[in-house]
């Protein structure tokens, strides 16, 4: 089968309507909408989401937010890396190699990646080459975090 291509997404009304067949929707994507709507942001502005469209549908999506370095609590040396989150593959469109697409999309971007592994979700997460950490509750606070680690890159502590 061919890869199928990963796109990042515009912030615009058309994404934001295409978001309510995910079953995270939430406030983040609410408040793009409000901002959307109150000129903050531009339409069609860079969003953190990234998506693979199957006939012009949009039918999976990821999210991922470069976090600064004075922030990381979890590689060594500390660095900047992404957070992963609402990787979401609709129903009926699971199992065709959609969700691995965007796990390589993010390492591709060649930086460590953390995510926080829910609905029992850590099956995937050992497929796609992550790990889990040691829980610290003080730093965790009740995730499940699972990271993923470029070469040269190690878990802190
Ligand atoms: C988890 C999810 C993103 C996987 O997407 P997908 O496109 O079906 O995954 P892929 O087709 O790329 O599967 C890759 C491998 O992981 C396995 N896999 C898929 N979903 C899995 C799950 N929930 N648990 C364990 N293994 C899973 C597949 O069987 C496949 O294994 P194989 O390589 O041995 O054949 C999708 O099931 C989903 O959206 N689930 C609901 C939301 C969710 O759980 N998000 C993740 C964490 S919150």
């Amino acid at each position: 089968m061919s890869q199928p291509k990963v796109e990042r997404l515009k912030i615009n009304y058309k994404t934001l309507e295409e978001f309510q067949k995910f079953r995270e929707y939430g406030l983040q994507e609410l408040s793009m909408l409000e901002d959307l709507q109150a000129n903050i942001i531009e339409n069609d502005s860079n969003s953190p989401f990234y998506g693979i469209y199957v006939d012009g549908n949009l039918v999976a999506r990821i999210s991922l937010y470069r976090i600064d370095a004075k922030y990381d609590r979890y590689f060594e040396p500390a660095q900047d890396y992404y957070e992963l989150w609402k990787l979401e593959v609709l129903p009926q469109y699971r199992e065709r190699d959609f969700g691995t697409a965007l796990v390589n999309h993010a390492k591709s971007l060649g930086l460590p990646i953390k995510t926080n592994a829910r609905c029992r979700s850590d099956e995937f997460w050992l497929k796609m080459g992550f790990q889990p950490v040691n829980y610290d509750p003080m730093r965790d606070r009740g995730e499940n975090p699972f990271v993923w680690l470029p070469p040269g890159v190690q878990l802190r502590g």
